[in-house]
């Protein structure tokens, strides 16, 4: 089956798609994006994403490219056309296409619009019965990771250490305390508590947090806010991440140095069990 994906406006195979080249996003990452589940053909937490997404374009003082009853439906729509059982619907908004200029180009270009949809196993994702390994390496980003922009190569870079290491995930450093995963936000356990660094424009607030903030709440785990140091997540009972695109994951390994014994332990296996009821899994 082809893919049929969205741009600006349109329904396309997506080798039909096309962006200009000079668009805003392809030139200077000047836009944003966000990454949606899709469990049994229905989108999890997406109203989370969409305030998000309102934040992100309010601090980059971009224009909605559409209404948000437009950009629900846009959603719907590629699910439907794709047929996507599982997986992710991927959206990005650019501030558009104009002349090559560092200021924001006036008369404004329409705002881009481009989504696309990715069958992936999430439910059933044979990571979560492992649990990953992560190593640790320098956040090179910068100020505001609170907007979820397109500007990624730092992450890119983080990842690819991950991968040619053998592990899956970067645990990125600042002023000695873990910040966030290269595309994840970053937990330990101790003493059955969970430890999470507190929300700042030193990292994205995840929509997986924030639904697992409540979860946890509803379910008696307390969850303490403040930094950690790679020391301290080495020593932990237990670690995981979390992410649209992967839930809550277990983490078993840091810098080659087991985690818990090497397995998923129990309060981020029943966190995993408690955010896939709620996603309908
Ligand atoms: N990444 N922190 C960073 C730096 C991220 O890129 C992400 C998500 C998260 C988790 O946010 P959420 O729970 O809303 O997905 C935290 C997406 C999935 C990505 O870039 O693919």
């Amino acid at each position: 089956m082809v893919r049929t994906v969205f741009v600006n406006g349109e329904y396309l195979p997506e080798a039909e798609a096309k962006i200009s080249i000079f668009d805003r996003g392809f030139l200077f990452a000047d836009g944003v994006y966000e990454v949606s589940a899709v469990v049994n053909g229905v989108l999890v937490d997406y109203s989370a994403h969409t305030d998000r997404l309102e934040r992100s374009l309010r601090e980059l003082r971009m224009d909605w490219p559409c209404s948000r009853t437009e950009l629900e439906a846009m959603h719907f729509e590629l699910i439907r056309r794709n047929a996507l059982q599982e997986g992710i619907v991927y959206m990005q908004v650019t501030r558009g296409a104009a002349d090559r200029s560092f200021n924001f180009p006036r008369p404004a270009p329409k705002p881009s619009l481009i989504a696309f949809t990715q069958s992936m196993s999430l439910v059933h994702n044979p990571n979560a019965a492992t649990g990953v390994k992560v190593i640790t390496t320098p956040d090179l980003r910068w100020a505001r990771r609170d907007i979820k922009t397109v500007m990624l190569l730092a992450p890119v870079l983080g990842k690819q250490e991950a991968y040619e290491k053998g592990a899956h995930e970067a645990w990125m450093i600042e002023d000695g305390f873990i910040t966030e995963g290269a595309s994840s936000n970053a937990y330990i356990v101790k003493d059955g508590k969970v430890i999470t660094r507190g929300l700042s424009n030193e990292i994205l607030a995840g929509c997986t947090r924030r639904a697992l903030f409540r979860l946890a709440a509803e379910h008696g785990v307390e969850i303490v806010e403040r930094k950690f140091t790679p020391e301290e997540a080495r020593a932990a009972d237990e670690a995981f991440l979390t992410s649209a695109s992967q839930f809550v994951m277990p983490v078993v390994e840091i810098d080659a140095q087991r985690i818990g014994g090497g397995q998923p332990g129990p309060v981020v296996r029943k966190l995993r069990e408690l955010f896939l009821a709620e996603a309908g899994a």
